[in-house]
């Protein structure tokens, strides 16, 4: 039976540490103040490695690059829902995806990011809603990125218990998911969902591992930047306004925001939706 009798507590020397090799690599804006949650959830990693102190801990870390990705999903938060921020979703299947479908009747190409996307949940919403909306003539496809290999997996499995489900409409339901017979409450996305959501590890920070080429019509980065430093923050819409097509759409988080009087870039649409204004070179 594990025990976390035996790891000594941190020194605040010890956290910092931790909170710089977070920060420095995912943007975040973690200090002392996040020692319980720290210890909260890596003790039971020094347990799993036996190990006894932090210290022995950041000397695994050094000497094993590859504990970083796990120290990053264990020290991030990964909560998410289907259809999560209802009003979002209302604007895009009730104005955004009908107005592109008027704009382009014979059907063409729609791009999407889901970026920090946990388990798919997100993504996977945005491909039912361009499904309903735009129907099977329209090529759509769903970029989901994260960090997280762990939720990636879920994610590209596209399995998720009946619990987490509940806020999928009855009818969707029904057309969307598959109830496993081999695993009871469980249930699986349709092939035709699946094929439109393409999962890829990434750290958002560096987009330099998408292809140049790639552009969106509308990006997702919901309840990612409320952990990001302001320089992080500023990285990212950077990056977000690269990556946007001209006019495209960019949907934060409920308690998120774009400091629009000072970025003018960006049209707030409200309920936290941005639309791209063209750039001085017309991109
Ligand atoms: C709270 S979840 C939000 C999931 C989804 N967007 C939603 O709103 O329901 C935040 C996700 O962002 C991911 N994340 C945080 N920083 C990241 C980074 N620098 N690069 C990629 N993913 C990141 C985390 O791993 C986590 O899965």
């Amino acid at each position: 039976m594990e025990t976390m009798a035996f790891i000594t507590s941190p020194s605040d020397r010890e956290v910092e540490e931790i909170c710089r090799l977070i920060n420095t690599n995912l943007g975040f804006k973690y200090n002392i103040s996040k020692k319980y949650l720290i210890t909260s959830r890596l003790n039971r990693r020094l347990v799993q490695l036996k190990l006894k102190s932090y210290q022995e801990y950041l000397e695994y870390l050094r000497t094993h690059p590859e504990e970083q990705g796990i120290l990053f999903e264990l020290l991030t938060t990964n909560i998410t829902s289907f259809f999560r921020e209802p009003k979002q979703f209302a604007y895009l299947q009730t104005r955004l995806l009908p107005k592109l479908k008027k704009e382009r009747k014979n059907g063409a190409k729609l791009r999407c990011w889901s970026a920090g996307c946990s388990s798919g949940e997100e993504a996977y919403s945005i491909a039912i809603s361009c499904l309903e909306t735009l129907g099977a003539t329209w090529d759509v496809r769903v970029l989901a990125s994260d960090i997280n290999t762990a939720r990636l997996k879920i994610g590209a499995e596209g399995k998720y218990p009946a619990e987490q489900l509940k806020t999928v409409p009855p009818e969707l339901l029904r057309k969307y998911f598959l109830a496993l017979t081999e695993e009871k409450g469980f249930y699986r996305v349709t092939p035709e969902l699946r094929k439109k959501v393409f999962f890829r590890l990434m750290n958002l920070l560096d987009d330099q591992s998408l292809p140049p080429f790639i552009r969106f019509s509308i990006i997702f980065c919901r309840n990612v930047f409320i952990y990001l430093n302001d320089q992080a923050k500023q990285k990212l819409l950077d990056i977000f306004y690269r990556r946007l097509n001209p006019g495209g759409h960019l949907f934060l988080g409920h308690s998120e925001s774009i400091n629009t009087s000072m970025d003018r870039r960006w049209l707030p649409l409200g309920n936290s939706i941005y639309h791209k204004k063209a750039g001085e070179n017309g991109t």
